[in-house]
């Protein structure tokens, strides 16, 4: 068996590492890779994630027997599709069903049209000043959101008109995410739930529920980001809950999807907001969320590549679970100064290999320069922790990350402290 992983983020480090244990033995390659996952996998430095031709033409010259593509990027460029038309099984959606990460307008037109509860939205004006006028008529706080792909960047939260005007300019004026359409969205209250799940087409496998930190700062404060924290499973969110949400959200999907023709295959991602009227939908992906995978992946027991295999037949997960061992994990994300706005790149890292010895590190932005692992990128690396309680899973990972240092390295001191709380006083 020799797998293929496209990607160079922690999410990528973690499914090659998750892949790594299945009892198929598999030759690992990913493309392009990072300086962590190079003690892995044998890894494409130069093959980007949104070059279709060199992702084709890597996979069918080293003849890999299954692609598993990372990258919303590389999803919504149609990688998948020009892999299977290749020859080379793929695991995740076509370009077609990619469509609900890659156009925020289509998911909302698909929910509703699957009856699937999310916040009531509009999509504004490409006029400025009518845009304006119709965002500032609104109670806030309202939702403002590029339409796009974003990096999980485009979307401001305005509770001021101030607000309001700034992120008009910005979407408008700065066109700081390209020429893409706003959409204005109704603010949801609650709390923030990550359930992934496996999808065949027709059956929907879930994996262990995980909550992400998506603001920058402690206490949900500053802009947010591509997600500074998670850990998994969550408190409140057993089997049953799960079903429920299955129920209601995912299996709903993917019906609608392959009414439609274009059957959903590959992780199908909902980021739910659980509130006083149930949850909702504030967003699909079409693929394993970072940090999320950091946290669920470490506890994964079945096998990685009899699931993704399965995937990829239509119903070819009927009878088949995923299952999870009873720890606990939080993973604490390492990012770079400037981050989520810009980042800083070179920066030397030091401590690695004494935090790896006490916790799972994940490399995210790193590269290999002389010798040294350096950052290159954001958000740099991910430290997860496991235990049998949120408490001991967070204290080591904070243990092993405070063995880290790099210049201007930014952390949440507060990932899962509200599990912890939670276990600690139900
Ligand atoms: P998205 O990229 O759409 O997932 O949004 C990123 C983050 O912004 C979410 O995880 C939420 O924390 C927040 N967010 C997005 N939409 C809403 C909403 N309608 N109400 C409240 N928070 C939201
Ligand atoms: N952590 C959020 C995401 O992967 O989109």
């Amino acid at each position: 068996m020799r797998a293929l992983v496209v990607g160079s983020g922690g999410r990528e480090h973690a499914i090659v590492r998750a892949l790594a244990r299945s009892a198929t033995a598999p030759e690992l390659l990913c493309a392009p890779g990072n300086a962590g996952i190079a003690a892995s996998a044998e890894v494409f430095p130069k093959v980007g994630v949104e070059d279709v031709e060199a992702i084709v033409a890597l996979a069918t010259e080293r003849d890999v027997d299954l692609a598993v593509i990372g990258p919303e990027a590389s999803l919504v460029v149609g990688v998948v599709d020009a892999l299977e038309a290749a020859g080379v099984p793929a695991f995740g959606p076509t370009q077609a069903a990619a469509e609900l990460e890659g156009s925020k307008a289509f998911a909302k037109e698909l929910m509703r049209e699957a009856g699937v509860p999310t916040a009531s939205h509009v999509l504004l004006t490409t006029n400025y000043d009518l845009a304006l006028e119709e965002a500032l008529s609104k109670d806030l706080p309202i939702v403002l959101k590029a339409d796009g792909l974003a990096a999980g960047k485009g979307v401001i939260i305005c509770d001021t008109p101030v607000k309001v005007h700034g992120a008009l300019d910005l979407f408008y004026k700065e066109q700081r995410f390209g020429d893409t359409p706003v959409v204005m969205e109704e603010f949801l209250e609650g709390e923030e739930l990550s359930l992934l799940a496996l999808c065949d087409g027709e059956n929907v496998v879930p994996l262990s529920p995980a909550q992400d930190y998506k603001r920058i700062f402690d206490g949900d404060k500053g802009p947010n980001t591509g997600g500074m924290g998670s850990y998994s499973p969550v408190p409140g969110f057993g089997a049953a809950e799960v079903e429920e949400i299955l129920d209601l959200v995912h299996r709903p999907v993917v019906a609608a999807m392959a009414a439609r023709g274009t059957p959903f295959h590959g992780i199908l991602y909902a980021g739910l907001m659980i509130g006083a009227d149930g949850p909702k939908v504030i967003e699909f992906n079409v693929r394993f969320g970072d940090p999320e995978t950091q946290a669920v992946l470490p506890r994964l027991r079945s096998d990685l590549i009899d699931l993704f295999r399965a995937a990829r037949e239509p119903g070819g997960l009927a009878g088949m679970t995923a299952e999870f061992d009873d720890n606990w994990a939080v993973t604490v994300v390492l990012a770079s100064a400037g981050y989520p706005e810009s980042s800083s790149k070179g920066d030397v890292i030091r401590g690695l290999a004494e935090a790896g010895e006490i916790a799972e590190v994940t490399h995210a932005g790193t590269a290999a320069v002389d010798g040294e692992i350096v950052t290159a990128g954001g958000r740099v690396l991910g430290v997860t922790g496991l235990g049998p309680d949120p408490a001991a899973a967070r204290d080591r990972a904070y243990h092993a990350a405070s063995r880290i240092s790099f210049e201007g390295m930014q952390v949440r001191s507060d990932i899962a402290a509200r599990a912890v709380a939670r276990v600690s006083s139900p």
